[in-house]
């Protein structure tokens, strides 16, 4: 939903023109959702010179239509849902296909001042189209309300409106099949790495949450954009995919584990490394550093390779620090999970050894929105009566108070 300063002034033929080229050369090169349909709306607010456009999709396993709304105090990317079988103009055009075009809206019973109120806005004129896609399927509405010149909107309007209405449906449709498969990548992603957390560990959802958060806000500390972050964010939950290569009596042992079994332990870097070596995917390529390099020590005293320094893809060096915040903060069959305030001091006293520097005062940095975090979970990932004070057999550096991080 767009609403903007009218101008009084007409457009010439020749603006139109130029603003129907600038309109279909934007929309083609967008294909993020939420970016897409507030260009459509701000165009066509623009080229219609109306009051407020509206574009609402609909969400058919929902049953509902859906639009953000762009303007209004404190309203800004709210989510409007209307149901699709209600009484209300959107979703009867969205139902019929037909245009409904209403010279005054509040005199007409199917109109809904809800939104008007919230907005602080008041529909006078309003019309609304179906956006069709090339077979005739109903993709949503366009709604425009409230012409600059106060007249009511006529066939021009409707005609023009249902132009950019058809250049525009598929750019929505190939911006939601791409939504739709970015959400399905991550989604499949977060389902492998619950795979292979899930052997050992039966918080691992938390455990994924709290790592993929820390390692979002530690990149944007670090001053990476938010599209970097993101890449860090979503691939971080796989850092540990190796541990699908170890057998049962190794991960699952209860107690210490022997020189011999802990070589073996080590080695589901090496794995993680295998599994994701040579992907497409950019998130792919980030979670193969992240798990091939996840224990490595700043000092040069990790693993697998012992890589020193910046030798370590900062990747790595950024999930390392979330990995060992978070497997201090919860309890374990070995341990007992640390207070996030003695946790964090450990991260500041590894600086220069298990980790960059750099990466421990980014920590410092976010420390008040991680603490958060943490104060908002369960308390059993934060103590637990039931724990063995035993020496620590993940592949995580998890120390017991006092003993310094094992590998
Ligand atoms: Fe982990
Ligand atoms: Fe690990």
């Amino acid at each position: 939903m767009t609403d903007f300063q009218q101008e009084n002034h007409k457009l010439t033929a020749d603006e139109k023109l130029n603003l129907l080229v600038e309109f279909g050369t934007r929309i083609s090169s967008e294909l993020r959702l939420d970016k897409l349909l507030d260009i459509i709306a701000r165009q066509i607010t623009r080229m219609l010179n109306v009051g407020r456009c509206t574009i609402y999709l609909k969400d058919i396993e929902r049953n509902e239509l859906w639009s953000k709304i762009a303007q209004g105090k404190g309203l800004e990317h709210t989510e409007i849902r209307l149901p699709l079988d209600g009484n209300n103009i959107a979703a009867i055009v969205a139902r019929t296909g037909q245009t409904i075009n209403l010279q005054n809206a509040y005199a007409d019973d199917r109109f809904s001042m809800a939104i008007d109120m919230v907005t602080d806005f008041r529909t006078h004129t309003l019309l609304t189209i179906p956006l069709k896609n090339n077979t005739g399927k109903v993709l949503g509405v366009f709604q425009v309300a409230n012409k600059a010149d106060s007249t009511p909107f006529d066939n021009k309007d409707e005609g023009i409106l249902l132009l950019l209405a058809t250049l525009a449906a598929s750019s929505i449709e190939i911006a939601k099949l791409y939504q739709d498969i970015h959400v399905a990548q991550l989604e499949t992603i977060y389902r492998l790495a619950v795979t292979a957390e899930y052997r050992d560990q039966q918080d691992t959802r938390a455990h994924l949450k709290n790592i993929s958060i820390i390692s979002y806000l530690l990149a944007l500390a670090l001053g990476m954009t938010k599209k970097e972050a993101e890449l860090i964010k979503n691939a971080s939950p796989l850092h540990d995919i190796g541990k699908v290569a170890l057998a049962d009596n190794i991960l699952l042992k209860p107690g210490r584990l022997s020189d011999e079994e802990f070589e073996i332990m080590k080695s589901h870097t090496v794995y993680g490394g295998r599994i994701l070596e040579g992907a497409h995917s950019k998130v792919l390529q980030v979670a193969h550093k992240m798990s091939l390099y996840h224990h490595e020590k700043w000092n040069g005293t990790g693993y697998p390779k012992g890589l020193k320094g910046e030798d370590i893809p900062l990747e790595a060096r950024i999930i390392t620090v979330a990995d060992v915040f978070d497997a201090l903060c919860v309890s374990r069959v070995y341990k007992k999970a640390w207070k996030t305030d003695d946790a964090y001091l450990y991260i500041l006293g590894e600086a220069g050894k298990a980790f960059d520097p750099r990466i421990v005062a980014a920590f410092k940095k976010i420390y008040s929105s991680v603490r958060k975090l943490y104060l908002n979970q369960t308390p059993q990932t934060q103590e637990s009566p039931a724990i063995k004070a035993e020496a620590p057999k993940a592949p995580v550096s998890i120390p017991q108070k006092p003993l310094p991080p094992q590998p």
